[in-house]
Order: C-alpha cells, then structure tokens, then sequence
C-alpha cells in the first residue's frame, strides 16, 4: 500500500534528503550552456542530485532537441539519482498545454479557448489521452495542466490558455481534460499527473495585465473563480500550481488562507501544491512581503506550499534546512509536504521505472491523433456572422487571401509552442507538413483560384497596394487578421484589445474595392475592431486551432465541414466597458445602453451553422419545488427539443441557462447550467432532458457560503424561457 511505502522510506531521511524533494530545478541546472542541445555536464547533475538531493526537474525536453539528445539527459538524471543513497526518483514535469509541444511528430490541439468554443467535452477528454501518452513518450509523468483561471478579463494575456468566461463551461471543459490526462490510474504509463493552475484568483488582475493585483470579493472568489478547482479536486487532481499573483493584498504563495483554509481545508484537496516559476524569491523581488529571501521560504511554507520551483539555484533548499535547524519551521510540516511527493512519485509508478513510456514514442503523431486534433479545430471554429450567405465559398471563386495571420504558423499555435518549449522555432518546427490557412485553401480550390498577398504584417502595411488591387479582380476576398505568438506577460503589450489600426485598415482598404470579405481572426484573444468589423459580410473566429487549424479553417470556409464552434467568451464591441454575460442587473443590455459600449458585438455562446436550428417546446417536470426537497437530493428535469429545419446536416450546442429573478446578492443576467452539443440531420429533432439540483439553484449569499433562496427563477433554452420557483413550504397538493 503507498501510504505504508511512503512512511517507510520518509522514516529513512535524513533533514537534507526531505528537503531536497521539495526542490523544482530547471534542467540548465544540470547541463552546460553550450553548445546547442546542450549537453550533461556530470560534475553539475552530480551536485544537485548527490549534494541537493533535487525532488524535481522541469523544462526537461524542448522542441529543438532530438530524441537521442533528451533520452540522454533523461536517463542520465535519473541514473544519478538511482545511484543516491536512498535511490529516489526525480519527477520531470512540462508544460504540454494544448498538445505535447517537445516534439515536432506530435498533434498540436486548438489551445484552451479553442478546445471550450467546441463545447464538446468527449473531444477535450480525447485531447488530454493523447497529450498525455505523448508526453508520457518522451518520459515525462507530470504535465502542468489544466488551465482552470476563469477568463473573466479578455485583456488579459493568457486569456487564449483559459476555457473562456465561465466557471461551468471551464469546469465541464477542465475535468475532461484532467480525465483524459490523469485517467484512472496514474502508473499506467499512458496517463500523467495533471496540474490544476494556477491557484486562484490569477485570470482577475485589476489592469487586465499578468501578475498584477487582483481585487476579488470573498462572494466573487466563489461564485466565479473557485468551481473549476473545487471540481477538479473533488475528481482527484494530482497536483496544483500557485497564482503568481497578489489577490486582495496578499500575494497568494504568502496567502495562508487560501492555499490552506481555502484549498486544504475547504476544498480538501491533498495532493501536491507547485510554486510558479521563482515564485519564493518574487516575495522579495516583486511583492515586497518579505525581507530576503529566508523570510520568503518561511512564509511560502507556512502558507502552505509543497514544492518550490526555484529554479536555477539551490537557494530554497539552503534557507528551509536552517529555517528547521534553527526552529522556525518544524520537521513534521516538512513530513507533510514530503509525504505528499513521495506518495506522487509511488502513484506514478516512478520507483518501479523512472522513465514509463518511452517505448509509447512511436505512437506520437499517428494518423488517428491527427484526425482527432483536426475534429477538434473544426469544431472550434466559429461562425460569427454570414451575410447573405456568403460562405461557404465555392471552389469555383477567385479569392484573394491576405492579412497578417493567412500563412502563419505562430497565429495557429500561439504560445508555449512558438515559445517556451518551442524555443522560439515553431514557425520551422510545426510548420512541416501541416498547412497554414493560404496553403489549406489552396489545397480546396487550387493555386490558380487562390491569390495571396500578405497586405499587412501584425503592425503595418505590407504590400496593402497590390493586396487591394487583387481584391478589385477577385469574387472574394478572405483577410485573416489577428495576433502572432505570446506567452505569459510578453502578451501585456500592447495593452489594448484594440487590433492594430494596420489590420484595420487592410479590412477597409479591401471592402472599398466593394468585393465582398470574409473576416477571419485568429487571435488568443477576443481583438475589438471599432467599426472595421461592418465592412465584412462575414465573420469567423478561429482562436489559436493548432497544428490542423489551417485546414481545418480551410474547410469551414468551403463548406466541407459545416462549423460549429460556439464563443466560450462574449466578443466585446470596445476594449472597454463591455459587460460579461452574467453580468449583473445594472448592467442590463437593453436599447437604451446600446451605445454606453456594454452591448457585445456577439454574445457569449454565439456560432453560427450552414443548417438552421428551431427549438420547441421547454418544459420544466415540476413548476416548483420545495427548497427543503432540493437540499434534500430532489431534482429538476428541464425537456427541450431541438430541430435542424435547415438542408445539411450540422451540429448546435444546446445551452440551458438559470436566471435568478430576485435574490439577496445581485444576481446574474442569467448563468449557464448545462450544455450538449447534438448532431442533426435535415429535418430531424432530438428532446433532450437536463437534470438540475439544488447546487444549480444556489448562489453565494452575503456570508460568503452558497445558499437556496427561496423565489421565482427562469430557465431560458436558445429564445424560450420556462418559469419555476423555489418555494419555502412543500406545495399543498388538492
Ligand atoms: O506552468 C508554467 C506556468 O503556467 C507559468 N510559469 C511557468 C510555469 C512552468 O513552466
């Protein structure tokens, strides 16, 4: 049994060999600088694993290295490690978030934003089996995934790692995805460790900027940040990663209330709690809540943490020893984080084989991942808009293609690839191969009917003349606009959701010529346009789709797949004073707040089809219920039926939501409860039923808990609306 081999082995350890297991290292900790791919430089990997006794290694492969090269690295970290007294294995860990990024065979899926605007939860599982097996391929158990930060601010740069805006959707989202990664059992070398990040509060900075203060209420905390790590840890998350940030005044790896009242105690998760990168020392560098650096390791420790990502020095390691030495830390909180490794290290299997899975390596890449990763991008992409049916094109069509992101690898991939572990090569390193959305469509129709002339680079004109007098000799002009390649706080800048006046103007420049345009954006996040957007007759997202996502955009627009993304986030008119779509009640979107700029240009859950879809007949089981029934167990089924009355078959995302019509806090517009996507032939109709309880009914009340509050609700499908109340008394049947 783990616990009994996790207790044995702690028994053993010296002070030094505990702490070690604490300590995240970057694997340059272990290599010479130079020459590229850097080599094992023995003597550093000797000390740190040897001398420091390192628990952990991150960073361990990166797409420009070969396979020889990082099975080297790998199986010599871990021969040194075998050799130490007690043979302990170090956990690598990597951050594959949409795909396995280290190498260049393998699929890469549409990131988070994409994955959520599918709304297909079976293909976000399947997403995680096989970053997971991928990873696991190159010896890696433990994958920093998923991204559970709410997106509740699109200026924020990692808004494109995010599931969108909404707690249930990136909670449906983000549990498939962990499922997928962790499966069942974590020493089955086709599944990983997945890491939950980055707790809590990091998507709601105040600026909209990465890693600066975020002010969130106790009630809002709740309500729209927790959910998604409630419920990943009620499902068994092996591990968590701490906000970088301050919330409330408190950096968070300081904050001792929500690492461990909130995320101990409340959530009851006990698994492994990971630093962010450098976050220890950012407690004197950047937040000043510390002194030095000593002080810093106290207060991360007794906040709550279990694991620093230092991660180039052996400095935390330095400072916890002496921290327990000289009696301010004890040993027995060291035992507890220990513990919580070591019992990861046995789930993962890592003492029986310290490298599972690289002989999954020739699965990598295979033809049915590439099917599955190219389903994912198609269902991704969303309509937005389609005047007078206006796509799907026909192959028959000359069609100029132009704008910034038509043939570009970096717009389809976005960060962690292109950066990071893509070492800035991705543009050369996924490109092979797989087309951009100019090459895919030229596969569709043919070189000769498919013009291309970049018109603008992300910033500035770039043969905008010659751009505009194709348009004047084509039948349709396709610009793809949008955002290159960021990660983290490279994204900050520029700081406006406002695409640049360049991309702007190429919209203009070519609709003037009076042919019509199709906008497409490829972008991590939702870009307002001013009014540059009227000039397009239509319009479709496709968010960051990954390695398949030129094709895949490619098909959408010739109609061989008919789209069926829908937004996971409300698509804002103006980079600011826009209002979320649950947003509250004096922030109605009425006419008369048309132009105050809160109206979005497209609201969330927003995708058009190619077929047309009707919805009938939306029935509650009961209109009322007792609010002692519900806490109970008692539930609600909501029936609603749906119809393709189109002529092609296509999919539409069912979503059920829950309006509140009276309540103590301010409630919401409306919240979504649950959603289905369906399939539909011409002329067929499914009824689905949706069943809700008491939590669905519940909000965050003053004292910060959830509470039922009796009163009337609304439950709204697509345009029908159903009334139901809660009630205090069980009804009088006559
Ligand atoms: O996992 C990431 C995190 O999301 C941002 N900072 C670096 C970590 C490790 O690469």
């Amino acid at each position: 049994n783990l616990d009994a081999r996790v207790d044995s082995l702690l028994s053993r350890m010296t002070l030094e060999e505990k702490v070690g297991q604490m300590m995240q290292l970057e694997l340059g900790m272990a290599t010479d600088a130079e020459p590229f791919p850097q080599p094992i430089n023995s003597e550093k990997l000797r000390r740190i694993v040897q001398d420091y006794h390192v628990g952990s290694i991150l960073n361990v492969v990166n797409a420009a290295f070969t396979t020889e090269h990082w099975h080297e690295v790998l199986t010599a970290v871990q021969d040194e490690a075998r050799q130490t007294r007690l043979g302990i294995p170090v956990l690598y860990g990597i951050d594959a978030v949409h795909g396995a990024n280290y190498t260049q065979e393998a699929v890469l899926f549409p990131q988070n934003q994409g994955l959520a605007a599918t709304w297909n939860v079976a293909l976000a599982e399947e997403s995680g089996v096989i970053t997971a097996r991928d990873v696991r391929a190159s010896g890696i158990p433990w994958n920093f995934s998923p991204v559970l930060d709410v997106g509740r601010d699109p200026r924020w740069p990692r808004l494109y790692e995010t599931f969108g805006e909404d707690a249930h959707l990136t909670s449906a989202m983000g549990l498939a995805l962990q499922r997928g990664m962790q499966g069942t059992d974590l020493s089955d070398p086709a599944h990983v460790a997945a890491a939950a990040k980055h707790f809590i509060g990091y998507s709601g900075s105040e600026s909209g900027r990465d890693r600066t203060p975020a002010r969130i209420s106790n009630i809002e905390l709740r309500e729209q940040y927790l959910r998604p790590f409630q419920d990943a840890v009620d499902a068994g998350v092996a591990s968590i990663m701490v906000n970088s940030g301050e919330v409330n005044g408190v950096p968070v790896h300081a904050s001792r209330y929500l690492l461990t009242e909130v995320l101990r105690e409340e959530l009851g998760f006990d698994g492994v709690v990971v630093t962010d990168w450098l976050d220890i020392k950012k407690l004197v560098s950047l937040h000043e809540v510390a002194p030095n650096e000593r002080q810093a390791t106290k207060m991360a420790i007794e906040a709550g943490i279990d694991m620093s990502m230092v991660p180039s020095d052996v400095s935390f390691f330095e400072h916890l020893v002496a921290l327990v030495e000289d009696g301010e830390v004890t040993e027995a909180r060291i035992d507890a984080s220990v513990r919580r490794i070591l019992r990861l290290k046995f789930a993962l299997g890592l003492f029986e084989d310290p490298l599972p899975g690289l002989d999954l390596a020739d699965e990598v890449g295979n033809e049915r991942d590439r099917r599955v990763a190219l389903q994912a991008a198609q269902e991704s992409v969303t309509l937005l808009r389609n005047t007078d049916a206006l796509l799907p094109l026909s192959p028959d069509q000359n069609v100029l293609v132009t704008g910034p992101t038509a043939h570009s690898m970096q717009s389809l991939n976005n960060g962690w690839t292109y950066t990071w572990q893509g070492g800035g090569r991705a543009q050369e390193l996924f490109h092979d191969g797989r087309p951009t959305l100019m090459e895919a469509m030229r596969e569709h129709a043919g070189a000769d009917q498919v013009q291309y002339v970049p018109g603008a680079t992300l910033t500035a004109p770039d043969q905008l003349r010659e751009a505009v007098a194709a348009a004047t000799e084509s039948d349709v002009a396709v610009v793809a606009v949008g955002e290159g390649a960021y990660a983290e706080t490279a994204g900050n800048l520029p700081h406006s959701l406002m695409l640049p006046v360049a991309q702007r103007r190429l919209i203009r420049e070519i609709a003037a010529t009076g042919t019509p345009v199709v906008l497409v954006m490829i972008q991590g996040r939702p870009r307002t346009l001013g009014d540059a957007h009227e000039e397009a007759q239509a319009m479709v997202t496709a968010y960051n789709p990954g390695t398949e996502g030129g094709q895949a955009l490619a098909d959408v627009l010739y109609g061989t797949v008919n789209p069926s993304g829908h937004l996971p986030y409300t698509y804002p008119s103006r980079p600011t004073g826009y209002a979320l779509y649950d947003h509250k009640p004096s922030e109605r979107l009425s006419a008369d707040f048309a132009d105050s700029g809160a109206e979005p240009l497209f609201p969330f859950g927003h995708g058009e089809s190619y077929t047309t879809f009707a919805y009938r007949d939306l029935q509650v089981d009961t209109p009322e219920a007792a609010l002692d029934s519900l806490n109970a167990g008692h539930t609600v089924d909501v029936r609603v039926t749906v119809e393709n009355t189109g002529s092609r078959t296509g999919q539409d995302v069912v979503q059920l939501y829950l309006r509140d019509e009276v309540a103590s806090v301010t409630p919401a517009a409306r919240k979504l409860k649950r959603f289905t996507k369906v399939e539909l032939a011409p002329g067929a109709s499914e009824t689905l039923t949706f069943t809700l309880r008491a939590e669905d009914f519940r909000l965050i009340g003053r004292s910060g808990t959830p509470v039922l509050e009796p009163g009337a609700f609304r439950l709204q499908v697509d345009t029908l609306e159903a009334p139901f109340s809660v009630t205090e008394q069980v009804p009088v049947t006559p």
